[in-house]
Formats: C-alpha cells, structure tokens, sequence
C-alpha cells in the first residue's frame, strides 16, 4: 500500500512513518509540504501523491491556547478533516484521523466505549469532536481514532514535549514535584499506536476507535512509575486538581476501552505499565 503520513515530523507521525515504512510505502509529508485547512493544497498534494491511504496526525492541539483561537482550531481540526474527508472520498483514499479522549466529560467513571454519549468541554475537545463528524459524514472509507496521554521518542510539537519529558524535567529544576492523583486515563506511546493503526488500516474494517493501553492510572501513579524507574531522587507528592488553576475544562476521568478493537480481533495494546517501562528503556 502506499500511504501518505501527514504531519510526519510530530510525535505521533514521526512513529507512523517508522513503523508504517515496514511494509508500505510512506510519503510523509510536514506541515511544509501541506497545509490541511486549505481544501486546494490537499487536493493538489494529496492528488499527485496518487496513494492508497492517507494517515492525519496533525492537529491545532495545544488546548489552551485553542482557548484564545477558536477560530483557528476549527480551521485546522474542523474543517482539515473536513477538507481530508472530501479529497480521500473523491480519490478513494482509506482515511486514518486522529481524535482525543477529550470528547468525554468523565462523568462516567468507568471505561468509555465508542458508543458512550460525547461531551466535548473545551475548544479543542469541541473542534476535533466536529472533525470526527465531518470524517463520518463526508467519507466512508475512514478510520477515526480516539488515543490518549501520547508519548513518544520524539516531542509533541505542539506542546514541546510529553509527560514523561516534563517529568524529568522538573525532578532536575524543582526541590519537589507535586501531580494529581484525581486524573485518570490511560496514557500510550505512540509506537503502540502505530503497530495497532498499521494492523487496522490493511482491513476494511472502517468505524471509530478507541486505541489506547489497556488498565487505568492516576497522572500521580503515573509519575511514580517513572520516578521509580529513572530512580528520579527529588520528593515527589500527591496533589489535587483543585490545588491548580483550571486553565481549561478537561475530563478528570477519561480511560478508553478499546471495544471496537476487540470486537474485530486486532487489540494489540499492552498494559500501560508494561508499555511506559519498555518506553524507559529504549528511550532513558
Ligand atoms: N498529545 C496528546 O496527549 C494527545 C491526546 C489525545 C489526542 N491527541 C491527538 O494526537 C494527534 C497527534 O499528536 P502529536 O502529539 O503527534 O502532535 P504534534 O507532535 O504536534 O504533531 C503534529 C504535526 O502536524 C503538523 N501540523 C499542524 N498543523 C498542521 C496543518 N494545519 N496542516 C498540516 N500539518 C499540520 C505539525 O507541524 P508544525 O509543528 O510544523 O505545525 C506536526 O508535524 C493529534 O491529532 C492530537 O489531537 C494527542
């Protein structure tokens, strides 16, 4: 198959690409070679590729600032799918889309199916749950797929990093370190992500999915699995949401359960601690 990757120098599509490239021909593309909120770009780029699949990692998704540009995240989550959904429908592309836990308000309190009733809470969860809709809506041979707490070797450029980095690099800078212990998610590194969304893109097999590891943890459990790990030695502690600014809303509950994933056969996320020590140990 050949398969253009969009957004191929970010910390998701930097381990597409790799893992992708394994059995498929790969046109990565950055954000220098495409512009996704410009319906005329992904056509020409997109129609001169002449490919079998194209695989969006990229996304306006630094939620706080989403926050202060509305406008510009619709831009590129709403009508970047949008504007994906079209072109790969006209050239009988498999489209790959990746969305957020964030669609969920948490309230639930126990795995989200991708059947649950979404409530997105903030700009970006609002923006990619409208990308989701037009994907579902303008194309059909998609895959929309909801990850969560990604990490990989290389950092998220939006966000300059990842948990993991940040983690690190407070227990060097601060005389404590304090996180929350009332988050829960799962988080997953992208590598996962990449094997899994390699074995679902070879099926037709096209609907929405959860992909994310398998158990839940707190950001607190989370952190002291790598403290552990890296024996990280600056005190770490248990905090609050409460005890910090609530810049934006966000779901305090958000783990996935990969039902349509099990329900065809093709789950193959670890558990998250098994999956964050092997992270450690390629990567610290
Ligand atoms: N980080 C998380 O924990 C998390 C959680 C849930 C879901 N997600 C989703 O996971 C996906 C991948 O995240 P990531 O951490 O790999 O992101 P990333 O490192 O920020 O990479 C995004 C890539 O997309 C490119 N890009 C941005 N806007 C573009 C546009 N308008 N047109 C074309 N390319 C553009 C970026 O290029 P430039 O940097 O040069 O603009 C970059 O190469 C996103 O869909 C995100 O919403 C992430």
């Amino acid at each position: 198959m050949k398969v253009a990757v969009i957004g191929a120098n970010g910390q998701l599509g930097t381990d597409v690409c790799e893992v992708f490239a394994s059995k498929h021909e790969i046109f990565p593309l950055t954000h220098q070679d495409i512009e996704i909120a410009d319906i005329d770009n992904v056509k020409k780029v997109l129609g001169e590729i002449k490919a079998d699949a194209v695989v969006c990692t990229a996304a306006a998704h630094n939620v706080p600032k989403c926050e202060t540009d509305p406008e510009g995240a619709f831009k590129i989550n709403g009508i970047g799918s949008l504007n994906l959904a079209k072109v790969s429908a006209d050239l009988g592309y498999k489209l790959v889309q990746y969305s957020t836990d964030y669609v969920f308000d948490g309230r639930k309190q126990k795995p989200y199916v991708e059947t649950d009733a979404v409530f997105p809470q903030s700009v970006y969860a609002v923006t990619k749950y409208a990308g989701e809709q037009f994907i579902l809506n303008y194309s059909e041979r998609h895959f929309v797929i909801r990850v969560s707490g990604i990490y990989g070797k290389v950092p998220c450029r939006a966000k300059g990093g990842n948990f993991i980095s940040t983690m690190v690099k407070l227990s060097k800078e601060k005389p404590e370190v304090r996180v929350v212990k009332d988050e829960i998610l799962t988080p997953t590194p992208t590598k996962e992500i990449a094997k899994n969304t390699l074995s679902l893109i070879e099926s037709d097999a096209f609907d929405v999915y959860h992909m994310t590891c398998e158990g839940e943890v707190s950001w607190y459990e989370f952190a002291r699995t790598i403290f552990d790990t890296l024996q990280l030695k600056t005190p770490l502690f248990e905090a609050s949401v409460k005890d910090f600014p609530l810049v934006v809303k966000r779901p305090f509950y958000s783990v996935l359960e990969n039902a349509n994933l099990k329900k065809i056969n093709l789950n193959t996320m670890p558990h998250w601690k098994d999956a964050l020590t092997a992270f450690l140990k390629e990567n610290y």
